[in-house]
């Protein structure tokens, strides 16, 4: 039995079995953006009036985020093929919920929630599994506590949170230490709510979903160069939210068609803003050959297909300006590093330290298993290209390790065993039916809990 720590438990582990070979072609969607769909969750229950949003990410990160202000008293409908409707209560209308928020394995939802529900009339703790409870939130914690927030944590600044309702909230000015949408998306959504401006200033570029779903929702946001401001006290009107699909999806695609002699991929509907698509970028750099067709701008976002064809790679040296911006995307290109021709390293990535596993070591680890010549660095890695071989994966419950060795199998001489997959649904549920459709073979199966 895998204990999640968190209240939940799954009852067994899912083991993904890829064998091997073919190559991806044909026409997919991917599932809705995640990033995305938490953002329609929350500005959608914020503001005055019935929010629509159609292509929903039904993946347990979303939902946990949809659970959390069903458990706040919003009206919630769905979601029903990717459509939900939420009955927005306004900026004051949340209600404490009866019991902590269970987040599951989602960061973005707690980091997002800490900013915004440290400023309501309510006490409220924030749990997770047990990856999530090891992940850092002073990052989160330390600005809310300088805008006047109330926030307890447990040892060393991880959850569960305690955020102390009837804190009276004003606005900061915030350099951020580290490239994170997270932390800048709490320091704004707390800005909703305090006296005066809230200004976040970017050591480099991340997504900038949170600024531009605001705007869509009708409130001021103004950027100037690396700094976002918001005035507080302001209001949120309903909006209609159309997701574009996943770019951090469609990368294990992208990855998978570009190292794989034979692919030709059509992938439809995904989300290309500019703060997302380094992986198209560093790919490119490397020789893939990438087609976006139809850029077109869908309900805010900027949105494309892409056709992928398999081209040679060769290995580069990753600009340090594009990591922000591929910051999920790391698992799938280390794959792609491993079928290029020379070296691949990576600098400047020591975040990858502290996702839902640390990717670097994971990696690492998956790479010892499967052949790949590699030497890890603290804040990256140098990948040298070669063969793929068969063997065992242990994908630390990281649902991006878990794809990326899936995808790493069409180029593996023999079978790639990949343990403990479940939480692939986080982001990404249907990956292998997907996957199965454009031509990656991936069993699964699941083992039975060990008896205590
Ligand atoms: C996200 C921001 C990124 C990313 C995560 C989603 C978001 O995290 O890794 O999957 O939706 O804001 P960081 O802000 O920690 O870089």
């Amino acid at each position: 039995m895998t204990s999640d720590g968190g209240g939940v438990t799954r009852q067994e582990r899912i083991d993904y079995i890829a064998e091997g070979g073919g190559a991806l072609r044909g026409e997919i969607r991917v599932p809705g953006d995640k990033s995305i769909s938490h953002r329609a969750i929350m500005l959608g229950s914020l503001a005055e009036g019935l929010t629509e949003v159609r292509g929903f990410l039904e993946g347990e990160d979303s939902l946990a985020t949809l659970a959390a202000f069903r458990a706040m008293g919003v009206g919630i409908g769905g979601p029903e093929a990717g459509r939900v409707r939420i009955e927005g209560v306004g900026m004051h209308g949340l209600r404490a919920p009866a019991a902590p928020l269970y987040l599951g394995n989602s960061g973005t939802s707690m980091r997002l929630l800490s900013g915004l529900l440290s400023a309501q009339p309510f006490d409220v703790v924030l749990t997770g599994d047990a990856s999530l409870t090891r992940r850092p939130m002073a990052r989160v914690a330390d600005p809310l506590r300088l805008m006047g927030a109330g926030i307890e944590t447990a040892e060393g600044g991880r959850p569960p949170l305690r955020l102390l309702g009837g804190r009276v909230l004003h606005g900061i000015e915030y350099r951020m230490p580290m490239a994170s949408a997270q932390v800048k998306s709490a320091v704004l959504l707390a800005g909703l709510y305090a006296s005066g401006n809230t200004c976040v200033i970017e050591p480099a570029p991340t997504r900038d979903h949170t600024e531009r779903m605001l705007h869509g929702f009708g409130y001021a946001v103004h950027r100037d160069g690396a700094a976002v401001t918001l005035a507080g006290g302001g209001r949120l009107h309903a909006a209609s939210i159309e997701v574009p699909g996943d770019i951090s999806s469609a990368a294990f695609f992208l990855v998978g068609a570009a190292i794989t002699p034979g692919s030709d991929l059509l992938l439809t509907n995904v989300g290309i803003n500019p703060t997302r698509t380094g992986v198209i970028e560093i790919l490119r750099a490397m020789g893939a050959d990438i087609e976006v067709i139809d850029p077109r701008e869908s309900g805010g976002e900027p949105v494309a297909d892409l056709r992928v064809r398999h081209a040679p790679l060769r290995g580069i040296e990753i600009p340090v300006a594009l990591v922000p911006l591929a910051i999920d995307e790391f698992p799938a290109l280390f794959v792609a590093a491993a079928c290029a021709d020379g070296e691949t390293v990576l600098r400047g990535a020591e975040e990858l330290r502290v996702k839902e596993s640390d990717r670097i070591e994971a990696m690492a680890r998956g790479f010892e298993q499967t052949g790949v010549a590699h030497q890890t660095l603290p804040d990256g890695i140098r990948i040298r290209g070669g063969q793929i071989g068969g063997g065992t994966i242990d994908s630390r419950g990281d649902h991006r390790i878990a794809m990326a060795f899936a995808v790493a199998s069409l180029r593996a001489t023999a079978p790639i065993e990949i343990h403990d997959c479940a939480n692939v649904a986080t982001s990404f549920p249907g990956f292998r039916e997907l996957a199965a459709r454009a031509g990656l073979r991936v069993g699964q199966r699941h083992v039975a809990p060990v008896a205590p």
